[in-house]
């Protein structure tokens, strides 16, 4: 019964995010028209259900839609005043490949989506190369809104986002992490090593292996880069058990 009834909530939640994603934000009721309850309220609820007869927090079997729901119009920092869209994360939640970025950028902000400008467009490539689609992985930023004018994250906004971040790549559960960038690889790994001496390397994340590469942002900027960068995604699918596109 109570497998049941977390199967149901967790189904209307899912179905509640995908509504508000395209475009709904209320839904007919009765004589009236009811707003959807908070996201905030309605994902607190599950945390505390008992699952297969075990009560308490449910944690860990979460899906990404849940943490989805549960952020909502974040207004947990300051960013959530001038972000045009929240950049949750997209493709596959259940890939085992994550990449992790800094934080939107314009068009990512305009978009609502991760690294859709151009350094998202050689991330595409990278992937490719990798032998997988851009579907076929899950890519996120550890900031979730733009800092305006690309400014760096403060500790403040850090902290704020990095609990649902966690969240959502325990969630997604990969077999490994690519941190893209300083930024990524240091607040992820909690280190302040530089980039160029993080990479190459496979680092642990709360039980996920990590792998910190150079930012496609920078490679834009440094294309001789690139050959590092190619380096560490040899060792990537070598865990993976994978080969490169076209060998
Ligand atoms: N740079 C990032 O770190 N993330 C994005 O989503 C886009 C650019």
């Amino acid at each position: 019964m109570a497998t049941e009834l977390h199967y149901l909530i967790s189904s209307l939640k899912s179905y509640l995010v995908e509504l508000r994603e395209t475009g709904v934000d209320g839904l007919p009721y009765g004589y009236g028209v009811a707003t959807v309850t908070p996201p905030s309220v309605v994902a607190e609820e599950p945390a505390q259900l008992e699952t297969n007869g075990i009560s308490g927090s449910v944690r860990g079997s979460e899906t990404v839609a849940e943490i989805r729901l549960e952020l909502g119009d974040c207004r947990r920092c300051q960013l959530g005043d001038t972000r045009t869209n929240l950049v949750f994360g997209v493709g596959n939640e259940k890939s085992e490949v994550v990449f992790v970025g800094e934080a939107p950028g314009r068009d990512e902000d305009l978009k609502g989506e991760p690294f859709v400008g151009e350094a998202g467009q050689l991330l595409t490539k990278i992937i490719q190369a990798m032998g997988l689609a851009r579907e076929d992985v899950y890519i996120c930023n550890v900031l979730k809104c733009r800092p305006p004018n690309n400014r760096n994250p403060q500790t403040e906004e850090i902290e704020a986002c990095q609990p649902f971040l966690l969240r959502q790549l325990q969630a997604v559960s990969p077999k490994i992490i690519i941190a893209l960038g300083t930024f990524a690889a240091q607040t992820l790994l909690q280190s302040r090593a530089p980039i160029s001496q993080l990479r190459g390397q496979i680092h642990d994340y709360h039980g996920i292996p990590l792998m910190p590469t150079f930012h496609p942002a920078f490679l834009l900027r440094n294309p001789g880069k690139k050959r590092e960068v190619w380096e560490d995604m040899k060792q990537v699918l070598k865990l993976l058990g994978r080969e490169p596109a076209g060998s």
